[in-house]
């Protein structure tokens, strides 16, 4: 299931339409992933991950956006260059850092040589894409031997299927509580609701996150199959956010959230439709 009825160009055009849009009305930075939470989470898998890399002279972010991933690690690495198609996008980046240099250019075909690159990042980016496996190809070349790849906040199509699951019950025997309902609005019907909330077009949305809207997100077991047939030696998957996490986390503790996220882990994959997000790690 990797085949969407959107062509390259028609993702890119909505692309460019729907984030010049959020970024333009100041609402890109409001997204969920920007909450203190998640950077002090993802700020901690950096940490993690670096601590194991040989270098850190060169990094690269690719769909870079409004520079999330740039300002969570540009401190880590000597250099930082951010990817995206959106300028008006990279023009919120913080460039203060000194060591930030963006190029606009397309993910899947960069201006990089071969084996340019430390570290790899692809946040939030990677369902905006109708052939990630192109992309994975070109990650694999701009990184060193050696070199780690990290995407993460890629929507998990089991957790999309059971959420189309639950909507076929809505109205049935079964109660929708309102947390599941908030899901089924965020995974099938986000475009109605940007164009509702933002008089944004539903349909350029949907044609901007073509994986998310055609294949119902990614599948793990496939993408790590795409990474091992393009030659990357180590391939992990882990899942995160598991449905009503940041419930758990405001509303009883930081604690009990650790615990329902180690207990779903240890049971995983017959838990792997529970958790929103897949995270892949790759070394070449
Ligand atoms: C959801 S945003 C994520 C931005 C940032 N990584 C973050 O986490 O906030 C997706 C970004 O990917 C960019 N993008 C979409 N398709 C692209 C492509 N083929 N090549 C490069 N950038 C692309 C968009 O312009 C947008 O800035």
């Amino acid at each position: 299931m990797s085949q969407t009825t959107v062509s390259r160009e028609e993702a890119i055009n909505a692309n460019i339409y729907v984030h010049a849009f959020l970024a333009n009305a100041g609402e890109y930075n409001k997204s969920p992933h920007f909450r203190p939470e998640n950077k002090e989470k993802v700020r901690n898998i950096l940490l993690r991950l670096t601590a194991a890399c040989r270098e850190k002279n060169k990094v690269i972010d690719f769909g870079c956006g409004t520079g999330f991933m740039i300002h969570l690690m540009h401190d880590l690495f000597g250099e930082v260059h951010g990817v995206d198609i959106t300028q008006d996008m990279m023009k919120q980046v913080d460039l203060s850092s000194g060591n930030v240099t963006l190029h606009e250019s397309m993910a899947e075909s960069t201006p990089f040589s071969a084996d340019t690159f430390d570290f790899a990042t692809a946040y939030s980016f990677m369902d905006h894409l109708v052939d990630y496996r192109a992309f994975l190809q070109e990650a694999y070349r701009v990184l060193k031997k050696g070199g780690v790849f990290y995407s993460d906040l890629n929507p998990n199509r089991d957790f999309i299927m059971a959420i189309a699951g639950a909507e076929k019950l809505a109205g049935g025997v079964l109660p929708i509580t309102p947390i599941v309902h908030r899901e089924i609005q965020g995974a099938l019907h986000n475009g109605e609701h940007y164009e509702e909330h933002y008089g944004m077009n539903a349909e350029l949305l949907e044609k901007a996150e073509p994986i998310k809207t055609h294949d119902k997100g990614f599948s793990a077991v496939e993408v790590l199959e795409a990474a091992r047939a393009i030659g990357f030696s180590d391939c992990r998957v882990e899942f995160e956010w598991f449905l009503g996490q940041a419930k758990v986390m405001h509303e009883q503790s930081r604690a009990d959230a650790d615990t329902v996220e180690q207990y779903l882990n240890a049971v995983l994959p017959v838990s792997s439709h529970l958790f929103k997000y897949l995270r892949f790690v790759f070394v070449k």
